[in-house]
Protein backbone atom coordinates (compact mmCIF):
# COMPACT_ATOMS: atom_id res chain seq x y z
CA UNK A 1 0.00 0.00 0.00
CA UNK A 2 2.66 2.26 0.92
CA UNK A 3 4.33 1.79 -2.21
CA UNK A 4 1.91 2.05 -4.58
CA UNK A 5 0.76 5.84 -2.83
CA UNK A 6 4.29 6.90 -3.09
CA UNK A 7 4.24 6.31 -7.11
CA UNK A 8 1.22 7.42 -8.18
CA UNK A 9 2.27 10.77 -5.40
CA UNK A 10 5.18 11.15 -7.30
CA UNK A 11 2.92 10.57 -10.59
CA UNK A 12 1.18 13.86 -9.41
CA UNK A 13 3.91 15.84 -8.47
CA UNK A 14 5.94 15.35 -11.55
CA UNK A 15 6.68 17.03 -14.17
CA UNK A 16 3.66 19.45 -13.96
CA UNK A 17 1.94 19.88 -10.41
CA UNK A 18 -1.22 20.99 -10.94
CA UNK A 19 -3.66 22.71 -7.92
CA UNK A 20 -6.84 20.18 -8.90
CA UNK A 21 -4.50 17.46 -8.99
CA UNK A 22 -3.30 18.13 -5.16
CA UNK A 23 -6.89 19.05 -4.06
CA UNK A 24 -8.56 15.42 -5.80
CA UNK A 25 -5.35 14.04 -4.55
CA UNK A 26 -6.20 14.46 -0.98
CA UNK A 27 -9.55 13.90 -1.46
CA UNK A 28 -8.77 10.98 -2.52
CA UNK A 29 -6.74 10.14 0.44
CA UNK A 30 -9.12 11.45 3.36
CA UNK A 31 -10.41 8.22 3.72
CA UNK A 32 -6.85 6.80 4.72
CA UNK A 33 -4.58 9.12 5.43
CA UNK A 34 -0.53 8.78 5.05
CA UNK A 35 1.27 7.06 7.77
CA UNK A 36 2.40 9.75 10.08
CA UNK A 37 5.99 10.41 10.95
CA UNK A 38 6.98 7.58 13.18
CA UNK A 39 6.49 9.32 16.49
CA UNK A 40 3.17 8.75 18.77
CA UNK A 41 0.33 10.19 17.07
CA UNK A 42 -2.85 11.54 19.11
CA UNK A 43 -5.51 9.00 20.16
CA UNK A 44 -8.43 8.54 16.90
CA UNK A 45 -5.68 9.68 14.45
CA UNK A 46 -4.44 6.04 14.11
CA UNK A 47 -4.78 4.34 10.90
CA UNK A 48 -7.65 1.69 11.70
CA UNK A 49 -6.93 -2.13 11.70
CA UNK A 50 -8.17 -3.56 8.21
CA UNK A 51 -11.08 -5.76 8.70
CA UNK A 52 -11.24 -6.84 5.02
CA UNK A 53 -9.10 -9.40 4.48
CA UNK A 54 -7.94 -12.85 6.54
CA UNK A 55 -5.95 -11.33 9.79
CA UNK A 56 -2.17 -10.84 9.47
CA UNK A 57 -0.96 -12.79 12.52
CA UNK A 58 2.80 -11.85 13.85
CA UNK A 59 3.74 -15.14 15.18
CA UNK A 60 6.05 -14.41 18.37
CA UNK A 61 6.86 -11.39 16.24
CA UNK A 62 8.40 -11.26 13.54
CA UNK A 63 10.44 -14.35 14.55
CA UNK A 64 11.45 -15.57 11.04
CA UNK A 65 14.01 -12.79 11.34
CA UNK A 66 14.55 -11.71 14.94
CA UNK A 67 14.88 -13.71 17.79
CA UNK A 68 11.23 -14.59 19.39
CA UNK A 69 8.93 -12.60 21.63
CA UNK A 70 11.35 -10.00 22.36
CA UNK A 71 10.47 -5.96 21.61
CA UNK A 72 12.72 -5.96 18.24
CA UNK A 73 10.73 -8.69 17.32
CA UNK A 74 7.86 -7.08 17.97
CA UNK A 75 8.44 -3.82 16.39
CA UNK A 76 9.87 -5.70 13.53
CA UNK A 77 6.34 -7.06 12.78
CA UNK A 78 4.35 -3.74 13.60
CA UNK A 79 6.58 -1.87 10.27
CA UNK A 80 5.79 -5.03 8.27
CA UNK A 81 1.95 -4.91 8.35
CA UNK A 82 0.90 -7.28 11.15
CA UNK A 83 -2.55 -6.83 12.03
CA UNK A 84 -1.88 -8.40 15.49
CA UNK A 85 1.41 -9.24 17.41
CA UNK A 86 1.04 -12.49 18.92
CA UNK A 87 2.35 -14.30 22.35
CA UNK A 88 3.09 -16.46 25.20
CA UNK A 89 2.10 -15.46 28.18
CA UNK A 90 4.00 -17.67 30.96
CA UNK A 91 4.98 -16.20 34.90
CA UNK A 92 8.02 -15.95 36.97
CA UNK A 93 8.06 -17.06 40.00
CA UNK A 94 7.50 -13.75 41.47
CA UNK A 95 4.32 -13.45 39.39
CA UNK A 96 5.16 -11.42 36.73
CA UNK A 97 3.68 -12.36 33.33
CA UNK A 98 5.98 -12.39 30.91
CA UNK A 99 6.35 -12.85 27.14
CA UNK A 100 7.96 -16.39 26.55
CA UNK A 101 6.97 -19.58 24.33
CA UNK A 102 8.70 -22.60 26.22
CA UNK A 103 8.33 -23.52 30.17
CA UNK A 104 11.56 -23.92 29.89
CA UNK A 105 14.69 -21.41 28.87
CA UNK A 106 17.08 -24.10 27.57
CA UNK A 107 16.31 -23.64 24.37
CA UNK A 108 15.95 -19.54 23.49
CA UNK A 109 18.25 -18.26 25.94
CA UNK A 110 22.01 -18.13 27.25
CA UNK A 111 20.77 -19.73 30.73
CA UNK A 112 23.55 -22.48 30.56
CA UNK A 113 25.99 -19.54 30.30
CA UNK A 114 24.95 -18.00 33.54
CA UNK A 115 26.91 -19.94 36.61
CA UNK A 116 25.21 -17.95 39.40
CA UNK A 117 22.24 -19.96 38.35
CA UNK A 118 23.22 -23.92 37.44
CA UNK A 119 21.78 -25.42 40.05
CA UNK A 120 18.54 -24.39 39.41
CA UNK A 121 17.70 -27.25 36.77
CA UNK A 122 14.87 -28.98 37.61
CA UNK A 123 12.57 -31.79 36.47
CA UNK A 124 8.45 -31.29 36.83
CA UNK A 125 5.42 -33.11 35.09
CA UNK A 126 4.37 -30.51 32.67
CA UNK A 127 0.86 -31.93 30.29
CA UNK A 128 1.51 -35.12 31.38
CA UNK A 129 4.97 -34.99 30.15
CA UNK A 130 8.34 -35.29 33.17
CA UNK A 131 10.50 -32.11 31.90
CA UNK A 132 13.80 -31.41 32.71
CA UNK A 133 15.54 -27.99 32.38
CA UNK A 134 15.45 -24.26 33.35
CA UNK A 135 11.89 -23.42 34.24
CA UNK A 136 10.67 -20.27 33.91
CA UNK A 137 8.53 -20.58 37.20
CA UNK A 138 12.38 -20.70 39.24
CA UNK A 139 13.10 -17.20 38.21
CA UNK A 140 12.22 -13.91 39.88
CA UNK A 141 11.47 -11.46 36.81
CA UNK A 142 15.10 -9.79 38.22
CA UNK A 143 16.75 -13.07 37.47
CA UNK A 144 14.89 -13.53 34.18
CA UNK A 145 15.93 -10.24 33.14
CA UNK A 146 19.44 -10.63 33.04
CA UNK A 147 18.97 -13.29 30.41
CA UNK A 148 19.46 -12.65 26.57
CA UNK A 149 17.07 -14.34 23.84
CA UNK A 150 19.10 -16.92 21.56
CA UNK A 151 17.46 -17.76 18.12
CA UNK A 152 15.25 -21.17 18.68
CA UNK A 153 16.07 -22.74 14.95
CA UNK A 154 20.25 -23.02 13.51
CA UNK A 155 19.23 -21.97 10.19
CA UNK A 156 17.89 -18.57 10.94
CA UNK A 157 19.65 -15.32 11.62
CA UNK A 158 22.17 -15.47 14.53
CA UNK A 159 23.63 -12.04 14.57
CA UNK A 160 20.57 -11.26 17.41
CA UNK A 161 21.83 -13.90 19.98
CA UNK A 162 23.03 -12.42 23.44
CA UNK A 163 21.81 -9.09 22.60
CA UNK A 164 17.74 -8.40 23.87
CA UNK A 165 15.74 -9.38 26.78
CA UNK A 166 12.80 -11.36 27.86
CA UNK A 167 9.96 -8.69 28.00
CA UNK A 168 6.73 -8.59 30.39
CA UNK A 169 3.12 -8.84 29.47
CA UNK A 170 3.22 -4.89 30.41
CA UNK A 171 5.74 -4.08 27.80
CA UNK A 172 4.14 -6.45 25.39
CA UNK A 173 0.84 -4.37 25.50
CA UNK A 174 2.75 -0.86 25.95
CA UNK A 175 4.80 -1.60 22.08
CA UNK A 176 0.89 -2.29 20.37
CA UNK A 177 -0.30 0.64 22.07
CA UNK A 178 2.81 2.93 21.15
CA UNK A 179 2.29 1.95 17.28
CA UNK A 180 1.37 4.72 15.26
CA UNK A 181 -1.61 2.89 13.90
CA UNK A 182 -3.72 0.26 15.54
CA UNK A 183 -1.92 -3.16 16.05
CA UNK A 184 -3.46 -5.27 17.64
CA UNK A 185 -2.51 -8.00 20.43
CA UNK A 186 -3.26 -11.92 20.45
CA UNK A 187 -2.01 -13.20 24.10
CA UNK A 188 -2.05 -16.89 24.99
CA UNK A 189 -2.96 -18.49 28.26
CA UNK A 190 0.24 -20.66 28.17
CA UNK A 191 -0.01 -23.77 30.50
CA UNK A 192 -2.52 -22.76 32.39
CA UNK A 193 -2.85 -26.24 34.77
CA UNK A 194 1.31 -26.23 35.31
CA UNK A 195 1.40 -22.19 36.29
CA UNK A 196 -1.20 -22.32 38.17
CA UNK A 197 0.34 -25.47 40.20
CA UNK A 198 3.44 -23.81 40.57
CA UNK A 199 3.39 -19.86 40.69
CA UNK A 200 0.62 -18.55 43.71
CA UNK A 201 -0.51 -15.04 43.98
CA UNK A 202 -2.04 -13.06 46.73
CA UNK A 203 -5.58 -13.52 47.26
CA UNK A 204 -5.74 -16.81 45.56
CA UNK A 205 -5.92 -15.35 42.53
CA UNK A 206 -5.57 -17.72 39.45
CA UNK A 207 -3.33 -17.21 36.13
CA UNK A 208 -6.19 -16.34 34.45
CA UNK A 209 -7.68 -13.58 36.75
CA UNK A 210 -3.86 -11.86 36.52
CA UNK A 211 -4.28 -11.77 32.51
CA UNK A 212 -7.14 -10.32 32.27
CA UNK A 213 -6.50 -8.45 34.86
CA UNK A 214 -3.30 -6.86 32.91
CA UNK A 215 -5.76 -6.56 30.06
CA UNK A 216 -7.96 -4.37 31.62
CA UNK A 217 -4.70 -2.17 33.23
CA UNK A 218 -4.59 -1.39 30.00
CA UNK A 219 -7.98 -0.39 28.80
CA UNK A 220 -8.59 -3.73 26.91
CA UNK A 221 -12.47 -4.36 26.55
CA UNK A 222 -15.14 -4.84 24.39
CA UNK A 223 -16.41 -7.71 22.54
CA UNK A 224 -15.42 -8.46 18.65
CA UNK A 225 -15.83 -5.46 16.66
CA UNK A 226 -17.20 -3.37 19.15
CA UNK A 227 -16.07 0.03 19.12
CA UNK A 228 -14.10 -0.29 21.85
CA UNK A 229 -11.99 -3.68 20.54
CA UNK A 230 -11.54 -1.95 17.03
CA UNK A 231 -9.45 1.03 19.42
CA UNK A 232 -7.71 -1.93 21.29
CA UNK A 233 -8.14 -5.24 19.76
CA UNK A 234 -7.57 -8.34 21.55
CA UNK A 235 -7.93 -12.10 20.81
CA UNK A 236 -7.20 -14.12 23.91
CA UNK A 237 -6.14 -17.96 22.58
CA UNK A 238 -5.61 -21.12 24.71
CA UNK A 239 -5.25 -24.70 24.26
CA UNK A 240 -7.13 -24.94 27.68
CA UNK A 241 -10.75 -24.55 27.47
CA UNK A 242 -11.55 -24.46 30.66
CA UNK A 243 -9.05 -21.30 31.22
CA UNK A 244 -11.22 -19.52 28.18
CA UNK A 245 -14.80 -20.41 29.91
CA UNK A 246 -13.27 -18.80 33.03
CA UNK A 247 -11.95 -15.79 31.42
CA UNK A 248 -15.46 -15.56 29.73
CA UNK A 249 -17.05 -15.00 33.12
CA UNK A 250 -14.01 -11.91 33.81
CA UNK A 251 -14.71 -10.10 30.07
CA UNK A 252 -16.38 -10.46 26.80
CA UNK A 253 -12.98 -9.63 24.76
CA UNK A 254 -12.94 -13.03 21.65
CA UNK A 255 -11.14 -15.94 22.61
CA UNK A 256 -10.01 -18.43 20.46
CA UNK A 257 -9.63 -21.96 21.11
CA UNK A 258 -6.58 -23.49 20.24
CA UNK A 259 -6.47 -27.09 18.17
CA UNK A 260 -3.32 -29.02 18.92
CA UNK A 261 -2.37 -31.93 16.71
CA UNK A 262 -5.02 -35.14 16.70
CA UNK A 263 -2.84 -36.80 19.15
CA UNK A 264 -2.42 -34.53 22.08
CA UNK A 265 -5.26 -34.52 24.28
CA UNK A 266 -6.33 -30.76 25.81
CA UNK A 267 -4.16 -30.12 29.09
CA UNK A 268 -6.97 -29.24 31.45
CA UNK A 269 -10.02 -31.79 30.61
CA UNK A 270 -8.14 -34.40 28.78
CA UNK A 271 -10.63 -34.47 25.53
CA UNK A 272 -9.06 -35.88 22.61
CA UNK A 273 -8.66 -33.88 19.09
CA UNK A 274 -11.97 -35.61 17.62
CA UNK A 275 -14.13 -34.56 20.71
CA UNK A 276 -13.26 -31.38 20.77
CA UNK A 277 -13.76 -30.68 17.14
CA UNK A 278 -17.39 -32.18 16.80
CA UNK A 279 -20.41 -30.29 15.93
CA UNK A 280 -21.62 -30.73 19.45
CA UNK A 281 -18.46 -29.57 20.89
CA UNK A 282 -18.72 -26.23 18.45
CA UNK A 283 -21.85 -25.88 19.61
CA UNK A 284 -21.18 -25.89 23.01
CA UNK A 285 -17.92 -23.91 22.81
CA UNK A 286 -18.98 -21.40 20.75
CA UNK A 287 -20.56 -19.48 23.34
CA UNK A 288 -17.20 -18.97 24.67
CA UNK A 289 -15.02 -18.47 21.73
CA UNK A 290 -15.51 -16.44 18.32
CA UNK A 291 -12.73 -18.75 16.62
CA UNK A 292 -10.39 -21.53 16.72
CA UNK A 293 -6.68 -21.67 15.84
CA UNK A 294 -5.97 -25.34 14.75
CA UNK A 295 -2.29 -26.91 13.62
CA UNK A 296 -2.69 -26.44 10.04
CA UNK A 297 -1.37 -30.21 9.06
CA UNK A 298 -5.16 -31.02 10.93
CA UNK A 299 -6.80 -29.28 8.43
CA UNK A 300 -5.10 -30.16 5.18
CA UNK A 301 -3.52 -33.33 6.43
CA UNK A 302 0.13 -34.14 4.95
CA UNK A 303 1.58 -37.31 3.85
CA UNK A 304 5.35 -37.70 2.29
CA UNK A 305 5.13 -33.82 2.73
CA UNK A 306 2.36 -33.66 0.11
CA UNK A 307 -1.13 -32.02 1.24
CA UNK A 308 -3.85 -34.76 1.03
CA UNK A 309 -7.51 -34.10 0.57
CA UNK A 310 -8.67 -31.17 3.23
CA UNK A 311 -10.59 -31.88 5.64
CA UNK A 312 -14.35 -30.18 6.74
CA UNK A 313 -13.06 -28.49 9.65
CA UNK A 314 -13.59 -24.94 8.15
CA UNK A 315 -16.68 -25.39 6.92
CA UNK A 316 -17.58 -26.88 9.99
CA UNK A 317 -16.16 -24.08 12.08
CA UNK A 318 -18.09 -21.63 9.27
CA UNK A 319 -21.10 -23.20 10.31
CA UNK A 320 -21.19 -22.37 13.70
CA UNK A 321 -19.97 -18.73 13.35
CA UNK A 322 -16.53 -19.79 14.48
CA UNK A 323 -13.44 -17.94 12.71
CA UNK A 324 -10.41 -20.07 11.79
CA UNK A 325 -7.14 -18.90 12.30
CA UNK A 326 -4.64 -21.73 11.82
CA UNK A 327 -0.96 -22.06 12.26
CA UNK A 328 1.77 -21.63 11.83
CA UNK A 329 2.92 -20.23 8.49
CA UNK A 330 7.05 -20.35 7.52
CA UNK A 331 8.29 -19.60 4.59
CA UNK A 332 11.64 -22.33 4.84
CA UNK A 333 11.93 -24.82 2.78
CA UNK A 334 12.64 -27.14 5.44
CA UNK A 335 8.42 -26.39 6.45
CA UNK A 336 6.73 -25.58 2.93
CA UNK A 337 5.16 -28.28 1.69
CA UNK A 338 5.89 -29.78 -1.65
CA UNK A 339 3.11 -29.13 -3.15
CA UNK A 340 3.81 -25.03 -3.16
CA UNK A 341 6.71 -25.49 -5.10
CA UNK A 342 9.03 -23.69 -2.70
CA UNK A 343 7.16 -21.12 -2.83
CA UNK A 344 5.71 -19.51 0.09
CA UNK A 345 2.93 -17.01 -1.78
CA UNK A 346 1.12 -20.13 -3.28
CA UNK A 347 0.82 -21.18 0.05
CA UNK A 348 -0.92 -18.07 1.31
CA UNK A 349 -3.19 -18.32 -2.37
CA UNK A 350 -4.07 -22.10 -1.31
CA UNK A 351 -4.77 -21.09 2.19
CA UNK A 352 -7.18 -17.84 1.64
CA UNK A 353 -8.42 -18.40 -1.54
CA UNK A 354 -8.41 -22.35 -1.43
CA UNK A 355 -9.34 -23.03 2.05
CA UNK A 356 -10.60 -19.59 3.11
CA UNK A 357 -9.07 -18.93 6.31
CA UNK A 358 -10.04 -16.35 8.50
CA UNK A 359 -6.45 -15.59 10.14
CA UNK A 360 -2.79 -16.85 9.55
CA UNK A 361 -0.26 -16.79 12.20
CA UNK A 362 2.91 -16.78 10.52
CA UNK A 363 6.74 -16.39 11.25
CA UNK A 364 7.20 -14.11 8.65
CA UNK A 365 4.86 -10.99 8.44
CA UNK A 366 6.29 -9.40 5.98
CA UNK A 367 5.60 -12.37 3.27
CA UNK A 368 2.24 -12.46 4.02
CA UNK A 369 1.98 -8.80 4.00
CA UNK A 370 3.77 -8.83 0.70
CA UNK A 371 0.97 -11.19 -0.50
CA UNK A 372 -1.93 -9.14 0.74
CA UNK A 373 -0.97 -5.89 -0.56
CA UNK A 374 0.18 -7.06 -3.85
CA UNK A 375 -2.62 -9.36 -4.88
CA UNK A 376 -5.33 -6.88 -3.36
CA UNK A 377 -4.10 -4.13 -6.48
CA UNK A 378 -5.82 -6.57 -8.83
CA UNK A 379 -9.22 -6.43 -6.79
CA UNK A 380 -11.45 -3.91 -7.23
CA UNK A 381 -13.02 -4.02 -3.99
CA UNK A 382 -10.91 -1.80 -2.15
CA UNK A 383 -12.22 1.70 -2.57
CA UNK A 384 -8.33 2.83 -1.55
CA UNK A 385 -7.12 1.16 -4.98
CA UNK A 386 -10.27 2.53 -6.47
CA UNK A 387 -8.89 5.62 -5.86
CA UNK A 388 -5.50 5.57 -6.72
CA UNK A 389 -6.51 3.93 -10.00
CA UNK A 390 -8.67 6.46 -10.45
CA UNK A 391 -5.76 9.25 -9.83
CA UNK A 392 -3.24 7.37 -11.60
CA UNK A 393 -5.40 7.49 -15.00
CA UNK A 394 -6.22 11.35 -13.98
CA UNK A 395 -2.69 12.23 -14.06
CA UNK A 396 -1.49 10.31 -16.91
CA UNK A 397 -4.87 12.65 -19.14
CA UNK A 398 -3.91 16.00 -18.39
CA UNK A 399 -0.02 14.70 -18.65
CA UNK A 400 -0.22 14.52 -22.33
CA UNK A 401 -2.76 17.22 -22.32
CA UNK A 402 -0.53 19.94 -21.38
CA UNK A 403 2.12 18.08 -23.61
CA UNK A 404 0.29 19.28 -26.92
C1 LIG B 1 7.63 -38.53 36.41
O1 LIG B 1 8.64 -38.88 37.33
C2 LIG B 1 8.15 -39.26 38.61
C3 LIG B 1 9.33 -39.49 39.51
O2 LIG B 1 10.29 -40.30 38.91
C4 LIG B 1 7.28 -40.50 38.47
O3 LIG B 1 6.73 -40.86 39.71
C5 LIG B 1 6.14 -40.17 37.50
O4 LIG B 1 5.35 -41.33 37.26
C6 LIG B 1 6.69 -39.65 36.17
N1 LIG B 1 5.59 -39.22 35.33
C7 LIG B 1 5.46 -39.54 34.07
C8 LIG B 1 4.26 -39.02 33.37
O5 LIG B 1 6.28 -40.22 33.47
C1 LIG C 1 8.15 -35.00 26.64
O1 LIG C 1 9.25 -34.14 26.81
C2 LIG C 1 10.36 -34.42 25.99
C3 LIG C 1 11.47 -33.45 26.33
O2 LIG C 1 11.61 -33.28 27.71
C4 LIG C 1 9.92 -34.29 24.54
O3 LIG C 1 11.00 -34.65 23.70
C5 LIG C 1 8.72 -35.20 24.27
O4 LIG C 1 8.25 -34.99 22.97
C6 LIG C 1 7.60 -34.90 25.23
N1 LIG C 1 6.52 -35.83 25.03
C7 LIG C 1 5.26 -35.44 24.96
C8 LIG C 1 4.25 -36.52 24.79
O5 LIG C 1 4.93 -34.28 25.04
C1 LIG D 1 -18.94 -17.75 36.40
O1 LIG D 1 -19.53 -16.94 37.40
C2 LIG D 1 -20.71 -17.49 37.97
C3 LIG D 1 -21.31 -16.46 38.88
O2 LIG D 1 -20.34 -15.84 39.69
C4 LIG D 1 -20.34 -18.79 38.70
O3 LIG D 1 -21.47 -19.37 39.24
C5 LIG D 1 -19.71 -19.74 37.70
O4 LIG D 1 -19.25 -20.90 38.36
C6 LIG D 1 -18.54 -19.08 37.01
N1 LIG D 1 -18.07 -19.95 35.96
C7 LIG D 1 -16.80 -20.29 35.82
C8 LIG D 1 -16.48 -21.20 34.70
O5 LIG D 1 -15.92 -19.89 36.55
C1 LIG E 1 -15.74 -8.28 -4.89
O1 LIG E 1 -16.78 -8.36 -3.95
C2 LIG E 1 -17.87 -9.16 -4.37
C3 LIG E 1 -18.97 -9.11 -3.31
O2 LIG E 1 -18.69 -8.15 -2.36
C4 LIG E 1 -17.40 -10.59 -4.60
O3 LIG E 1 -18.48 -11.40 -5.04
C5 LIG E 1 -16.30 -10.59 -5.63
O4 LIG E 1 -15.78 -11.89 -5.76
C6 LIG E 1 -15.17 -9.65 -5.22
N1 LIG E 1 -14.20 -9.56 -6.28
C7 LIG E 1 -12.90 -9.70 -6.08
C8 LIG E 1 -12.05 -9.59 -7.28
O5 LIG E 1 -12.43 -9.92 -4.98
Amino acid sequence: MEKRRVNSMAMVFSPCFSPLLFLLFIVGCTARPLYPLPSKVAEGTRKPLQTSRPYNIAHRGSNGEIPEETAPAYMRAIEEGADFIETDILSSKDGVLICFHDVTLDDTTDVYQHKEFANRKRTYEVQGNNTTGFFTVDFTIKELKSLRVRQRYPFRDQQYNGQFTIITFEEYISIALDATRVVGIYPEIKNPVFINQQVKWPGGKRFEDKFVETLKKYGYKGSYLSKEWLAQPVFIQSFAPTSLIYASNLTDLPKILLIHDITVPTQDTDQSYWEITSDKYFDYIRKYVVGIGPWKDTVVPVEDNYLQTPTDLVAQAHSHNLQVHPYTYQNENQFLHLNFHQDPYQEYDYWINKIGVDGLFTDFTGSLNNYQEWTSSFSLNNSDDRASKLLHKIALMVTSYEKV
